[in-house]
């Protein structure tokens, strides 16, 4: 179901679109707090933060170096940072019980909803090595039965990881992290989310209607409604990234006289493809990234291109615009060969194969999300597997879930049982899978030994029990 605002909306491609601050280095301070801030020019909106702003800072690295990121909790309940796509040792992989506790709650602990936290600071040193092909990440909160509302609320933010070889293929520097997300906004301009417990400390879960997920009837990217960006008559590198928490798009790009232009993916969640992949529209999930390129230069100077969404209605149909202000020279290119590192694995390399259905179902005395049956259980191991094994999963799906497995990449092997679409090539740490449909995907399980997760990136779904454990040892 869609929540919708009670407060009014600005009029589509008004507001400037923001780009979040930058900060690198090898240790980074993030402080998670409240703030106000104008979201819907007029409304002043609470949010919580990473660092003050939503999206949180953009994390600038460099492949292969380390970065420790202090995360303190000024929020009013506990928090957990995830590193989407990271390739982190478990330890720092944000584990749904491994609270980052409030720094108001002293050294106590009050009636906290899952006792089997392991830690018990305000302050957490996240430690990610990176060592993985460059591409855009993104952080946020993973406090288990809590995650949708905690990311509704604002704490998201963009991670990208950079390397000389990437930067040595002529693409454009004209660069956008576009981080898109809906939300709705409610009389007294807060976010509101439908929780059935709005402390967001005990009982879990989302009311009745919105089961299946929450949208929102507002399109933000960078946290700003509809925005518009002035942009040159050239290529432009578009990391994009949807971080809502249910709702799908298919992104275009339509000029003013109703022409499209090519959307050029030369990455996707886990780096860059081998060769660049042109299309008309792109599907995004939630959790998905895409690295695309799209070419401003014959656009007329003066007009506008809007990126719009296939899927949506209404105002929800609209998602930003680049308005083409100036003629400018440009020198990037599009390599025909993007990268030749992404892994090879074959059917023959797999020495198992395992299947998963994502199905709606009982759990406790309501209902829920379930993988193979069953709700999340922290204390349950679901999948053990060897560190270097090679598996493929057949993964099976009620309705729409999109799929995303912690530490590793995986490629799609087939969907539906044919040939990939053109829009899961490359190295993905999530797929989307659609209503009824099967997909298989193949990887190898390296990296770190530990526990870590797979789950539905649907919010909603995640924090009604679409989540299990992969344990590697
Ligand atoms: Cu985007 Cu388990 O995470
Ligand atoms: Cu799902």
């Amino acid at each position: 179901a869609v929540l919708r605002s009670a407060v009014p909306l600005p009029p589509a491609f008004q507001v400037p679109l923001p780009i979040p601050p930058v900060v690198s280095g090898a240790a980074i301070e993030i402080v998670q707090r409240e703030v106000t801030a104008e979201i819907l020019p007029g409304v002043p909106t609470r949010l919580w933060t990473y660092g003050g702003t939503f999206p949180g800072p953009t994390i600038e690295s460099r492949r292969g170096q380390a970065v420790t990121v202090a995360h303190r909790n000024e929020l009013p309940v506990p928090t957990v940072v995830h590193l989407h796509g990271g390739r982190t040792p478990a330890e720092s992989d944000g584990y749904p019980t491994d609270l980052v506790l409030p720094a108001g709650w002293g050294h106590m602990n009050h009636g906290m909803h899952d006792p089997r936290a392991v830690t018990s600071e305000v302050t957490r040193s996240y430690t990610f090595p990176l060592d993985q092909r460059p591409t855009m990440l993104w952080y946020h909160d993973h406090r288990m039965d809590f995650t949708a509302p905690a990311i509704w609320r604002g704490l998201a933010g963009m991670h990208i990881v950079r390397d000389p070889n990437e930067e040595s293929l002529g693409l454009p520097s004209r660069e956008l992290p576009l981080m898109i997300a809906d939300r709705a906004f409610a009389t007294d301009g807060s976010l509101a989310y439908p929780s059935i417990d709005p402390a967001l400390q005990s009982q879990p879960g989302v009311q009745e209607p919105y089961f299946a997920g929450v949208l929102g009837d507002v399109i933000l990217v960078n946290g700003a409604p509809w925005p518009v960006h002035e942009v040159d008559g050239a290529r432009y590198r578009l990391r994009i990234l949807n971080a809502s928490n249910a709702r799908h798009y298919d992104l275009e790009a339509v000029l003013d006289d109703g022409r499209r232009l090519d959307l050029v993916q030369i990455g996707a969640d886990q780096g860059l493809l081998r060769t660049p992949v042109v299309h008309r529209n792109l599907p995004i999930a939630p959790a998905e990234r895409y690295d695309v390129i799209v070419d401003f230069a014959e656009v007329p100077i003066g007009s506008r291109v809007r990126i719009m969404n296939r899927l949506g209605s209404g105002r929800t149909r609209e998602v930003m615009a680049f308005s083409v202000v100036r003629k400018a020279a440009d020198s990037s290119r599009i390599p025909e060969v993007l990268s030749d590192d992404l892994p090879q694995w074959q059917r023959s390399e797999a020495v198992r194969v395992r299947d998963f259905s994502f199905r709606a179902g009982q759990m406790g005395d309501g209902h829920g999300w379930l993988i193979g049956g069953q709700p999340f259980a922290p204390d349950r191991t679901d999948v053990s597997t060897r560190l270097g094994d090679v598996e493929i999963w057949r993964l099976v799906a009620d309705v729409h879930h999109p799929v995303h497995l912690h530490l590793v990449g995986f490629r799609v092997l087939s969907r539906g049982g044919r040939a990939p679409l053109p829009h899961d090539a490359g190295l993905k740490d999530t797929v989307s899978l659609r209503p009824g449909e099967s997909a298989e995907i193949i990887t190898r399980f390296d990296g770190y030994r530990g526990r870590y997760l797979f789950h539905c990136h649907n919010a909603e779904h995640e924090d009604m029990g679409m989540m299990a454990n992969l344990e590697i040892t």
